[in-house]
């Protein structure tokens, strides 16, 4: 391996804004400071999560801790391994959670980071820095959504709305893996897609409002976890819910995404969701909103799919470190279908 060279290149969030306005390429000292439990890491990959351009936009400096490096999901190998269980030279991915990046300023789309080493997984051989780079948020939300919040088991049904979204993508092969039968709903251009997944049924929300194409076609079984991958503010798919979600599963959100400052649209969902008492017609079903949490046993177990080729990352497109703003333009239309991801190392497969 060739010497690590002090100065590095990184995009950095300086500023509030669109990504064209907030990020700058700068030339950053690389780490040479560890703290306890702390590796650094030479990137070879990051990919892009929609949580990137959205705190960019909306955090104000203070809150953000401005200036640090973009991006969360990376994928490289041990540069110095500090004492953990990693050494020199071990192929990684993992993340740096956002709380992390706020004190230590470090980001995914730098040439180097220094991170906690619970936050890296090993990478399988089969598995290109590429493509691990895209497992990380997106995989980890799915899993946690799945099997923690949603306590799925062989046998049960979920519904994916929003199947070619990236969380929607590794929910699908989440659960089939774990033996289920799954439902995802796309536009009807993704239907091909989504199936390839492993969709056994599809509808696609375009056609009509996708919660009346539910209540009037209802699943033999009904769905244990719903999974709204698609940020929907309008609150009907879980209203409506009773007539397809088993009376003990649960309605996992992802966040709902208003458009703009959408007091109504918050409010109604407010009323439907968290204020609507049952006397007055409210839901009996559980609705939850995620707020994905590394935790160790459950990277492991996702890392255990991966290794055993149950889970792959839906790849959308692939751009050079020069062209990250190209990269931010791709997430931003909202339409990829699977990750976005950066080759910090031009030469990185
Ligand atoms: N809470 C958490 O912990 C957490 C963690 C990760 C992600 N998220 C959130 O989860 C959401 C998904 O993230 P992602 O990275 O998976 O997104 P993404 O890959 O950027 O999603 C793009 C896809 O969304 C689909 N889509 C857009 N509008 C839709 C609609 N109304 N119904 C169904 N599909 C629709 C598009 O398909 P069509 O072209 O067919 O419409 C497109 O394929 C984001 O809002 C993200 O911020 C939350």
């Amino acid at each position: 391996m060739s010497a690590t060279p002090s100065t590095q290149r990184a995009w950095r969030v300086v500023r509030k804004g669109y990504p064209s306005k907030a990020l700058r390429l700068e030339n950053l000292p690389v780490p040479t400071q560890l703290s306890s439990g702390e590796v650094l890491v030479k990137i070879q990959a990051a990919s892009l999560n929609p949580v990137g351009y959205k705190l960019m936009g909306l955090l104000p400096n203070f809150l953000a801790k401005r200036p640090h490096v973009a991006e969360f999901d990376l994928a490289g190998v041990i540069i110095d391994g500090n004492g953990t269980k990693w050494k020199a030279g071990d192929a990684v991915y993992g993340n740096i959670p956002f709380s992390q990046v706020k004190k230590t300023r470090q980001g995914a789309l730098a040439e180097y980071a220094r991170l906690p080493a619970v936050n890296l997984l090993p990478r399988p051989p089969h598995v290109t820095p590429t493509q691990a780079a895209g497992l990380p948020t997106a995989g980890f939300t799915a899993y946690q959504c799945l099997f923690q919040h949603g306590a799925l088991k062989k046998g049960q049904s979920i519904f994916v709305n929003g199947g070619s979204t990236s969380v929607g993508a590794f929910a699908i092969q989440l659960a089939k893996a774990a033996g289920c039968t799954v439902t995802a709903s796309a536009s009807a251009k993704n239907e091909q897609y989504v199936r390839g997944l492993g969709a056994d049924e599809f509808f696609d929300y375009t056609k009509a409002p996708l919660h009346e194409q539910l209540v009037n076609a209802p699943p033999a079984q009904k769905y244990q976890v719903f999974v709204e991958a698609a940020g929907l503010v309008d609150p009907a798919l879980y209203t409506h819910s009773e007539a397809y979600l088993a009376p003990d599963g649960v309605f996992v959100s992802m966040g709902p995404q208003p458009k703009g400052f959408d007091i109504v649209g918050i409010a109604k969902l407010a009323w439907g969701v968290f204020m609507k008492p049952t006397w007055l017609g409210g839901t009996k079903r559980k609705f939850m909103i995620m707020s994905v949490e590394l935790n160790e046993a459950e990277m492991q177990a996702f890392n255990k799919l991966v290794e055993e080729e149950k889970v792959k990352t839906p790849v959308d497109s692939v751009y050079a470190f020069q062209d990250t703003l190209k990269a931010y333009e791709r997430i931003m239309t909202g339409r990829a279908t699977g990750k976005i991801i950066v080759k910090v190392d031009p030469d990185a497969e």
